[in-house]
């Protein structure tokens, strides 16, 4: 039997003024860039600045594991920091940092720094680490921050003199962190007092003192000060970082480590559904390359940009988009410390207009959470200085999508769903993939950018039918893919090279239209087997979010006895709607009318959160968990404990209700 797709796979949107390349056209100038992919690769690549240049674009010598740009010397550093200080952008604002604390319509606190600045905070950290903690080119750090201007820097620094580390997001709790600075065999870990969040502090050292009793690696701990909340600082192993800054000679100046292209940039820890995380090693030259890239092509970088990426630094989009791709750039960025909605709804677009934001990276979950407050929250300001915007994370829905569109994007700016992953170091799919824009086309990622040979696959590794779902796939090596599974190359090999010989296996369900347009739905293991036939959480929660009423919804799927797992919905209503019975019942002929009979869902439940990671993924096997009586598992990246609750709530109370109701 055939499922109707929920995708409406004609539409297509012009946005106003824009000038729009048909996607056959693109697809044409894609083709050659494809064909001589390596060579393509090393144009992009000279547009860099070497301290010498490689011999050799891409060393296939040992597969999968690529190295790219070898015997080529750069620093991370210089590209993103000293350029710019030494040239023309010198007192041009590289970075305005707000921070969360708010009083009478204003932020309290609004730093900003010039390449000039940057420079010399650079150079007096960099000097410090390696003055003050003996690091070397070669050693690690573990860095554990908020969002304040002190994580870039520090990350910067520690490039500038050869220094890997490894940033662990700071909401995440104690056992995380000790399992990643232990594989990582972290020697130092930089982190703050605490932290602002959505108006309360996260005690960050704290936490810290716990990991310390268990990673014997970590000798010595950097401790910026930012809440002044009272912490324990044990001599001479915790250290503050203004005073240490402060022992700094004047005008200090640290010549930044020339780096081989290969030499590890950073390692970045990415959790599965099992296993322990997998450290994912970064290198220095070819991922600076995909950086440059993509900011030129799908941020369309322009010297006058303000441009503002949501993301935590914590996570993978924070690395590229926020501590290197913008700089490198040379572009002035905002970076905003703390909840997008505190103290109200509207913090998020009151940033866009007091900063002027002009260029946005965002993600689904943000949008969904904003559009359930509807329009007044975004009317209440000037949003109209955005011209560009992109989401990232997880597949965005038509319906936020176009609610994107309409309100920030007042229907005429280009707004795409990048693809892409911890893994692939940048953006790998896009609405702009590459000097053109093809026409959007809601819920859609778009093309495979220039140089990336991205396909979809069937089960045996033929390329799939149009329109029918496989496996997303990348058919050759790219400069920014990791260079291992650090201390487990066995595992990267595995997990990302057996299943397709010869090609990288994203672990993503994808379709791939009429027009070459990938459409992702999701993680391969997210799919639920109705009578044999698969179906994607995120086709039927797309289906969901289409009620006017909805504005969030996870699917889980719950084992049947004839059908083997039929699907089940928890739904988060917009602000000013009721659970009722009759809802339930329009949400699930929607469900039936745009996917088909076989996906019925057996229940509805009505719930204000949902058990989501940090990073915004609806953690879909713990709702699983709760609703098979399971045990939930590793909990450490979820975001809301209390989430939990209410998920075990709504399906007890269900459960009452329909035991009293006659049948
Ligand atoms: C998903 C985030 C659909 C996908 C940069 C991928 C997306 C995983 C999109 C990687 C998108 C990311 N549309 N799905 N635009 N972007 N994903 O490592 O399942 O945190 O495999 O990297 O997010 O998540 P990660």
């Amino acid at each position: 039997m055939s499922v109707n797709w929920v995708l409406p796979f004609d539409e297509k949107l012009y946005p106003e003024g824009c000038k729009i390349v048909e996607p056959e056209a693109y697809v044409k100038m894609h083709e050659s860039t494809v064909k001589d992919y390596k060579n393509f690769w090393a144009g992009i690549a000279k547009e860099l600045s070497w301290y010498r240049p490689w011999k050799e674009i891409l060393d296939e010598s040992n597969p999968p594991f690529y190295k790219w740009f070898v015997g080529g010397e750069l620093n991370a550093c210089y590209l993103c920091v000293d350029r710019h200080a030494k040239g023309s952008r010198k007192d041009k604002v590289a970075l305005i940092w707000e921070g969360e604390p708010y009083a009478n319509g204003m932020p309290k606190e609004v730093r900003k720094f010039t390449y000039g600045d940057l420079y010399t905070e650079v150079n007096k950290v960099a000097y410090m680490l390696r003055n003050t903690y003996g690091l070397k080119r070669g050693d690690m750090i573990g860095i554990y921050m908020p969002m304040i201007p002190e994580l870039p820097i520090v990350m910067l620094a520690a490039s500038r003199i050869g220094v890997a580390f490894t940033v662990v997001f700071s909401g995440f709790g104690e056992e995380s962190i000790t399992e990643r600075m232990n594989d990582a065999e972290a020697k130092l870990i930089v982190t703050a007092d605490g932290g602002w969040r959505a108006g309360k502090i996260i005690q960050l050292k704290k936490i810290v003192d716990e990991v310390l009793e268990k990673a014997a690696s970590v000798k010595g701990v950097l401790v910026v000060k930012r809440v002044d909340c009272e912490i324990d600082m044990v001599q001479p192993r915790d250290r503050w970082y203004h005073e240490e800054l402060a022992k700094v000679p004047e005008g200090a100046y640290v010549e930044p480590e020339r780096m081989k292209s290969e030499d590890p940039i950073y390692v970045l820890y990415t959790s599965g559904t099992t296993g322990k995380p997998k450290g994912q090693v970064h290198d220095t030259g070819g991922y600076m390359t995909i950086l440059h890239a993509t900011m030129n092509w799908v941020f369309d970088v322009n010297e006058e940009d303000i441009y503002w990426c949501t993301a935590d630094i914590g996570w993978v989009t924070g690395h590229s988009y926020l501590a290197y791709g913008p700089l490198l750039e040379g572009m002035t960025e905002v970076m905003y410390e703390g909840s997008p909605s505190y103290p109200e709804p509207d913090r998020w677009a009151s940033i866009i207009e007091r900063h002027k934001v002009s260029v946005l990276y965002t993600s689904p979950t943000a949008i969904r959470s904003w559009m359930k407050f509807g329009d007044e929250f975004v009317n209440r300001h000037d949003t109209s200085s955005v011209r560009l915007m992109h989401s990232v994370g997880e597949p965005i829905n038509p319906e936020a999508f176009k609610w994107f569109y309409r309100t920030v994007g007042r229907n005429r700016v280009v707004f795409g769903s990048t693809w892409w992953m911890t893994e692939t170091g940048g953006i790998m799919i896009s609405h702009i993939p590459g000097k053109a824009i093809v026409p959007m086309k809601p819920g859609t990622n778009g093309l495979p950018i220039l140089g990336i040979d991205a396909d979809v696959f069937d089960e045996n590794g033929n390329p799939q039918k149009i329109g029918d779902r496989g496996y997303l796939v990348i058919k050759q090596p790219w400069p920014g893919m990791p260079l291992t599974i650090y201390k487990n190359p066995g595992r990267y090999k595995e997990v990302y090279f057996s299943k397709f010989l010869g090609s990288y296996y994203a672990g993503d369900y994808a379709v791939k239209d009429r027009d070459g347009y990938f459409w992702i739905l999701g993680r391969a293991d997210e799919v639920i087997k109705v009578a044999g036939h698969g179906l994607g959480t995120y086709e039927l929660e797309s289906a969901i979010v289409n009620h006017s009423d909805v504005a969030e919804a996870a699917v889980v799927g719950v084992p049947d006895d004839i059908k083997g797992e039929v699907p089940v919905a928890f739904v988060i209503l917009k602000v000013g709607n009721e659970p009722s019975d009759e809802l339930r019942r329009d949400i699930n002929s929607i469900v039936r009318d745009k996917i088909g009979h076989i996906a019925s869902l057996k229940e509805v439940y009505f719930v204000t959160r949902l058990p989501k990671t940090r990073s915004g993924k609806i953690m879909r096997r713990v709702i699983k968990a709760v609703l098979t009586d399971k045990p939930v598992g590793n909990l450490a990246t979820l975001e809301d404990e209390a989430s939990i609750d209410e998920v075990k709530k709504a399906y007890s109370e269900l459960r009452q209700e329909l035991s009293r109701k006659p049948t």
